[in-house]
């Protein structure tokens, strides 16, 4: 796949519902009592994952191809054991996320997943939730986890990383752990979309800025939920849109719940021109519409506390680097080796290969900056959307193009992410 340059990126669009959003609500749903039925699912092959494991676990989806999904939930404790491994694909929070809830089924579960879930560490979900009774065991720390189903006693964790997908994990354990309430404490606030959807089901949830406490309960009500666009699906559009010159792009029903804005912050401090408006409430979630225009950038530094609410934007901010006057340094970033590939090193590796001076750091990256195109050339995604979005924006915005090794793995969470920049992009 090879992405030429481009001009300027014209035009309005919308992406596909947010991710993590679209694998709660299917977990949720799976063991809540009734039929919940989810709008605006963001179909991708890490939210199809989510639907293959309930599936796997006995719960019936009605998938018609569409957005709108039903899901027939069995109850809080109705998870069927099946006979063999159950496959969470490419996608960690769904890894994570179903730990939380199979901790207090009754049967055996195993998880497997492909090749880089198999290798991220799961050790930091096992490890609380087996302090709150649970039997589960990984394998050397990585997948697959082995969990038998036990009753839970509540806790109050601290978190050694800060994690959503650890603190969510925990979260949905504490829904089985009777006798009080089970807290989460971070060092530095992470996404709430557990938390949030929870509060909609009628959870008594309990939350201080570092902290978060679930109670129990004895079953969950069906679900209806309308999801938005996934930010992080957004951001390659919008980092195209500001470093290519005359760009007007607007992206329409944007999540923007403020833990995972941090790109906004970001382009605000190099001097970039987004506008948030039309704001709205959508199924307890901050919603907006964003216009996007192209500036001359001023480098910035990206500090751990800021990490998790741009964690998955982090590549992009390197490349807006590249173009901005002055040193961009990210840091306090090491989470970012524990992601789909260690995305310090494939990020410095994919835009070193098209001339963009990147250093890589133990905890994340420096950047130099200067206003010309960087020359363009090859980059191998190494089998991480995030990488072969990057590679696909570096194309536009190089002077030569850029051939993406391996660009079908835009699919785990945007399959029609090729096509969208090519309406868009003004040559
Ligand atoms: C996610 C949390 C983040 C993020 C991932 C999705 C979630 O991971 O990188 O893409 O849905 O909770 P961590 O919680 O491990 O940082």
């Amino acid at each position: 796949m090879k992405v030429e340059p481009a001009a300027a990126l014209e035009g309005a669009a919308a992406v596909p519902g947010v991710k993590g959003i679209s694998q709660r609500a299917a977990l949720l749903g799976a063991v809540a009592d009734g039929e919940t039925r989810i709008r605006g699912f963001g179909r991708a092959a890490d939210t199809l994952s989510a639907i293959e494991v309930v599936r796997a676990c006995g719960v019936e989806v009605v998938d018609d191809g569409d957005d709108d999904i039903r899901v027939a939930g069995v109850g809080l404790r109705g998870l069927r054991a099946p006979a063999g491994p159950i496959d969470c694909g490419n996608a960690g929070t769904v890894l994570r996320l179903t730990c939380g809830l199979l901790a207090g089924q009754r049967g055996t579960f195993e998880l497997i997943g492909d090749e880089s879930l198999t290798m991220r560490p799961h050790e930091r979900a096992a490890e609380p939730l087996r302090r709150m009774g649970a039997s589960i065991e990984t394998t050397d720390g990585h997948a697959p986890v082995r969990i038998d189903g036990a009753a839970l006693q509540p806790i109050s964790y601290e978190l050694p990383v800060a994690s959503a997908q650890v603190k969510s994990a925990i979260l949905l354990a504490g829904l089985f752990a009777a006798s009080g309430p089970t807290t989460v404490i971070e060092p530095h606030p992470t996404r709430d979309h557990t938390e949030r959807m929870l509060g909609s089901l009628g959870v008594r949830v309990r939350r201080t800025e570092r902290s978060v406490s679930v109670w129990p309960v004895d079953g969950l009500p069906a679900l209806d939920v309308e999801i938005a666009g996934d930010i992080s699906s957004a951001a390659p559009l919008m980092t195209a849109a500001v470093l290519l010159n005359g760009s007007e792009l607007i992206l329409q029903n944007v999540n923007v719940n403020p833990l995972r804005t941090g790109l906004l912050y970001v382009l605000e401090r190099m001097g970039a021109r987004v506008a948030v408006f039309n704001r709205r409430t959508v199924s307890g979630e901050p919603v907006a519409d964003l216009e996007v225009r192209s500036t001359q950038l001023v480098a910035t530094t990206v500090e751990a506390e800021e990490v998790p609410r741009l964690v998955d934007e982090l590549p992009l901010v390197a490349l807006l680097g590249a173009f901005a006057r002055g040193t961009t340094i990210v840091r306090g970033a090491e989470e970012l080796r524990a992601k789909e590939t260690d995305r310090i090193e494939t990020v410095t590796e994919a835009l070193r290969a098209i001339g963009v001076r990147i250093e890589a750091k133990p905890d994340g990256f420096t950047v130099r900056g200067t206003p010309a195109r960087p020359r363009g050339g090859t980059i191998h995604a190494r089998g991480d959307h995030r990488i072969a979005m990057l590679g696909a924006i570096a194309g536009l915005v190089s002077r030569e193009g850029v051939k993406i090794e391996d660009p079908d793995c835009v699919a785990v969470s945007f399959p029609g992410f090729y096509e969208l920049l090519e309406q868009l992009a003004r040559r």
